[in-house]
C-alpha cells in the first residue's frame, strides 16, 4: 500500500494538508493520527473539518473522548467523529459509550491517540504520523486499504512548490 512522507514547515502547511485531506474524504473513511503531545493532530483535524465546511468551534475532545460533526459530502449529510483517546481510562469506557458503533460504512472517523485503543479499534484506511522537526513538523502518511490508497493517490499535496 502507498506511503508518503513530507515536511510541514509551519502551521500554514498543516492547514494546507488539512484542506487536501478534506477533499479526499469519503463515507466510512477512518484516519488515525499518531504523534506526541503538541505534534499537531488537533490542528490538522481542525483544518480538515473547517475545509469540509464545519463553521462551529472545534474543541479538542480531550475529556469527552469524542465530538461529532456534520458535513455535506456529495450532497449528503455525513457524520465525522473526532476522537481523542489520550485520557481513556479503559477500553470499557469506549465500548460502553457506544463509540465502537461509530465505525460504520458511512461515518468518517478521525482518531487522535489510536494506540490507546489498541485491540478495540478497527484497522484504519489511513494512518498519519506527525513528528516535531525543528520549528515545524514532519508527516508520514500510510494507506492501509484501497480506500486509503485512493485518498493518497489523489491528495496532490506539495507544500514546497
Ligand atoms: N507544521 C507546523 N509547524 C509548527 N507548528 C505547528 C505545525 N502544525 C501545528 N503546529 C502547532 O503545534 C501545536 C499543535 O497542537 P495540537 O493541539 O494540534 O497537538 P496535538 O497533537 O493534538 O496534541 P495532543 O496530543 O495534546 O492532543 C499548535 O500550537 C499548532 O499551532
Ligand atoms: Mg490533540
Amino acid at each position: 500500500m502507498q506511503h508518503y512522507k513530507t515536511e510541514l514547515k509551519d502551521e500554514a502547511a498543516t492547514h494546507a494538508l488539512g484542506r487536501c485531506l478534506a477533499r479526499q474524504l469519503v463515507p466510512g473513511l477512518v484516519i488515525y493520527l499518531h504523534g506526541d503531545l503538541g505534534a499537531g493532530k488537533t490542528a490538522l483535524t481542525r483544518a480538515i473539518l473547517h475545509a469540509a465546511g464545519v463553521t462551529s468551534h472545534i474543541k479538542s475532545p480531550t475529556y469527552t473522548l469524542a465530538e461529532p460533526y456534520s458535513i455535506i459530502l456529495d450532497g449528503r449529510e455525513t457524520v465525522v467523529m473526532h476522537f481523542d483517546l489520550y485520557r481513556m481510562a479503559s477500553p470499557d469506557e469506549f465500548l460502553e459509550a457506544g463509540f465502537r458503533d461509530a465505525f460504520t460504512v458511512s461515518t468518517i472517523c478521525i482518531v487522535e491517540w489510536p494506540e490507546k485503543g489498541e485491540g478495540i479499534l478497527p484497522t484504519p484506511d489511513l494512518e498519519l504520523f506527525l513528528t516535531v522537526e525543528g520549528a515545524g513538523r514532519q508527516v508520514e502518511l500510510r494507506a492501509l486499504s484501497d480506500k486509503g490508497s485512493a485518498c493518497l493517490k489523489h491528495l496532490h499535496f506539495a507544500p514546497n512548490l
